[in-house]
């Protein structure tokens, strides 16, 4: 197997900057070397001991780059790759104006390998090694993207989008149809490669209960998928499902009563929750997914990272495209800080990266394996320049540290600040 020696600064989680303190949580080694064989991870240490231990190796040096884990997305919609940064709307009128006729286009299989691949490239141009993505009620949406992920050795985590009720004409399915569509794609795709599958009820307001039962018991056949919704976005929607499903205690209920909240739940939003939505979600090690950008661009309102962080629910982070507005992890990150600093709970650079990268990879169930730069990992590495515009280079070189320097580029930085990526060991620059 051939061997790469990564040369730079190198950014090393020890345990969880949320529930942890940072310093002693993740540290930056100046230095740093990553070392890759094949698609793994097989060392990662100090620059002259790596390059005395593995003297064959090729050396790729990057300085003073920030080599880190490839970022993971957590909750994405691939097939609104096209209507990103559409105005004016709120949450339902946006669906029904903007997102639906969208999706609509990608019933044509042609179109939906288009935006897949061009998705996917978006994403690895901003750092983004993994995604967690809905697709669209079409079950060749779903073929689109894992075939697009394989052919650039891409871990992805996507599911079929499932809608039998208040959506329009062309774009809704059945209990049944979900089930059976749902089934034959998790045993053509799930485990298969890098490729994971996740049951995917859009949201309360478009699945019927008797969906929801149906997908229950789907996950009761397949427990080791995912399954990924979204939960609580906007006031509007909430109050929309306490209209739909008027026995229910409050919105998780409306999933709970289905059999799905549990581990390996992955729940988008969750901003506006009661205190026993957070008592329920802390005891399920079910997920929710922190999507700031969105939740902004939208109008849905703050989440409140410290609270579930401090219950120790799983937190992902995520552009939510195109619902968010950007599609780099940066950008993202610089939002969270943003929200947080609004709640009055500013997070750490340190916290940040945790977030985009580990914390996502384990809100998916995929911490043993992304995330890390740790030996054994699979090699989906990015590398940050610290001073990649002019700007963010005069904030660097007046940093009192390299902890001042990433948070520049964090708030500042764009697609310019990533050098390189890494994918399953091999570079895709
Ligand atoms: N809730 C249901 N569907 C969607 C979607 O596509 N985007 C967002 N942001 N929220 C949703
Ligand atoms: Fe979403």
């Amino acid at each position: 197997k051939t061997q790469t020696l990564l040369l730079g600064q190198t950014l090393r989680f020890t345990g969880n900057p949320l529930s942890d303190p940072w310093e002693d949580t993740v540290r930056i080694d100046s230095d740093g070397a990553v070392l890759i064989e094949g698609a793994h991870i097989k060392a990662v240490g100090r620059a002259g001991d790596l390059r005395k231990a593995h003297p064959q190796a090729t050396v790729k040096d990057y300085g003073d780059r920030l080599i880190c884990p490839g970022f993971v997305d957590a909750h994405v919609h691939y097939p609104q790759t096209a209507i990103i940064a559409s105005w004016g709307k709120r949450l339902i009128d946006w669906l029904n104006t903007y997102t639906f006729p969208e999706e609509m286009r990608l019933s044509d299989p042609e179109y939906a390998r288009d935006i897949a691949g061009r998705y996917l490239d978006l994403t690895l141009a901003n750092g983004t090694t993994t995604v967690c993505s809905f697709a669209t009620i079409a079950p060749t949406s779903v073929d689109a993207i894992f075939e697009a992920a394989a052919a650039r050795g891409q871990r992805v985590v996507a599911g079929k989008t499932c809608m039998d009720r208040n959506a329009p004409d062309g774009l809704r399915d059945t209990a049944q149809s979900a089930y059976d569509d749902s089934k034959a794609l998790i045993d053509r795709w799930h485990d298969k490669g890098r490729a994971s599958y996740a049951i995917t009820p859009r949201f309360t307001p478009t699945s019927t209960p008797e969906q929801l039962a149906a997908l229950g018991a789907l996950w009761s056949e397949r427990p080791g998928c995912l399954m990924q919704t979204h939960l609580s976005e906007q006031v509007d929607e909430i109050a929309w499902v306490k209209d739909l499903v008027p026995h229910a205690r409050d919105y998780l209920d409306t999933y709970e009563e289905h059999g799905l909240v549990r581990d390996r739940a992955v729940f988008g939003h969750a901003i506006h929750l009661t205190p026993r939505e957070i008592d329920r979600l802390a005891d399920s090690g079910a997920s929710v997914v922190h999507c700031p950008t969105s939740n902004t661009f939208i109008g849905s309102g703050l989440f409140d990272m410290a609270q579930i962080a401090a219950r120790r629910i799983p937190i992902g982070l995520a552009t939510d495209t195109g619902g968010g507005s950007s599609f780099s992890m940066l950008r993202t990150m610089a939002a969270a800080y943003e929200i947080g600093q609004l709640r009055g709970t500013p997070t750490h650079a340190a916290q940040l990266m945790w977030l985009a990268t580990a914390g996502s990879a384990r809100s998916l169930h995929l911490h043993d394996k992304i995330g890390t730069l740790a030996e054994g990992y699979e090699a989906d590495i990015s590398i940050l320049d610290l001073a990649s515009t002019p700007a963010i280079k005069q904030r660097s070189e007046n940093a009192k540290n390299t902890w001042a320097q990433l948070f520049a580029t964090i708030m500042m930085g764009d697609d310019r600040a990533i050098s390189d990526v890494w994918v399953n060991g091999v570079r895709r620059g």
